[in-house]
């Protein structure tokens, strides 16, 4: 295990790996997992459409002619992760996966062990210098090629004081024509009590500053001057869903988070 790794403390990474039936986690993320699932039963419906509206998007943007992907916040790996998906239909495809979990850090890595195209960057999103930088991002994305940039689930825990909008900004302009945005992001929008309840536990276990919902208008103005793809800034289930398990059997579940997809 990483040396840098509190057990102790639950980590966003660990417990969402637990509602998705990962078993890359710890005593303390499935207490607060528990807990969370207590205050909102179903919820882990609501992580399973979140990965899968990411396989949506990913084929989605393969068929736009997108070969690389930057996934940042990308999480443990899971059933279906992005190069997976993208290297199944086209091995060609290249993956920078970034996220600052050591565990989410340590098992990609091991994933990706003996893979030439795809690779992990252990960093915060909030420094897109050390990202973009990086000798892997660098050896594996062409800037002035299009590039699929994903955040998923992720956003929600920058706070508006850390200039989200400007830190969205300055990763969309790297961006080339042709280049696609792809965000899901938390909402209190329409279930503003069962959004109020996860926050507070999640607060009450890892600190207060945690966990930022925002509206459909906040998450719209995320996607900047790119043209939203139709249906636009939607529930995530309801983003193009193709089939079984895309919408989530209780309604309630479909409408924690949206999700929306736009083109430079
Ligand atoms: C809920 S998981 C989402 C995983 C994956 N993107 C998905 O949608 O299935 C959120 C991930 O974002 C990561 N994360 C949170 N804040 C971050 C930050 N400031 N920089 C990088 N990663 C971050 C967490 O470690 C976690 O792995």
């Amino acid at each position: 295990m990483p040396s840098n790794v509190d057990t102790n403390a639950p980590s966003g990474a660990r417990t969402y790996d637990y509602l998705l039936g990962g078993s890359h986690n710890f005593a303390a993320d499935r207490i607060m997992a528990d807990q969370v699932e207590g205050a909102v039963p179903g919820i882990r419906a609501a992580a399973r459409i979140n990965r899968a509206f990411l396989a949506r998007a990913v084929r989605f943007m393969i068929g736009e002619g997108v070969r690389q992907f930057l996934d940042i916040g990308s999480g443990i790996p899971t059933v279906g992760n992005v190069h997976e998906i993208a290297q199944q239909a086209n091995s060609s495809c290249r993956v920078v996966y970034v996220d600052r979990d050591p565990i989410a850090v340590a098992h990609s890595e091991l994933m990706l062990a003996g893979n030439e195209h795809a690779g992990m960057v252990e960093a915060d999103m909030r420094e897109p210098a050390t990202i973009l930088e990086h000798p892997v991002t660098r050896r594996l994305l062409d800037f002035d090629e299009p590039i699929g940039l994903l955040f998923l689930l992720v956003l929600h825990w920058i706070p508006d004081e850390d200039d989200i909008a400007g830190l969205v900004a300055t990763y969309r302009e790297t961006l080339s024509p042709g280049s696609y945005l792809t965000i899901t992001h938390m909402t209190d929008d329409m279930q503003a009590d069962k959004i109020d309840a996860v926050a507070g536990i999640v607060r009450g276990n890892r600190g207060a500053g945690q966990v930022h919902p925002r509206t459909r208008a906040q998450i719209t103005a995320l996607f900047g001057d790119f043209d939203l793809v139709p249906p636009g800034v939607v529930p995530t289930g309801t983003w193009r869903p193709g089939g079984i398990g895309d919408i989530a059997e209780d309604p309630e579940m479909n409408e924690l988070s949206f999700a929306g997809i736009a083109r430079r």
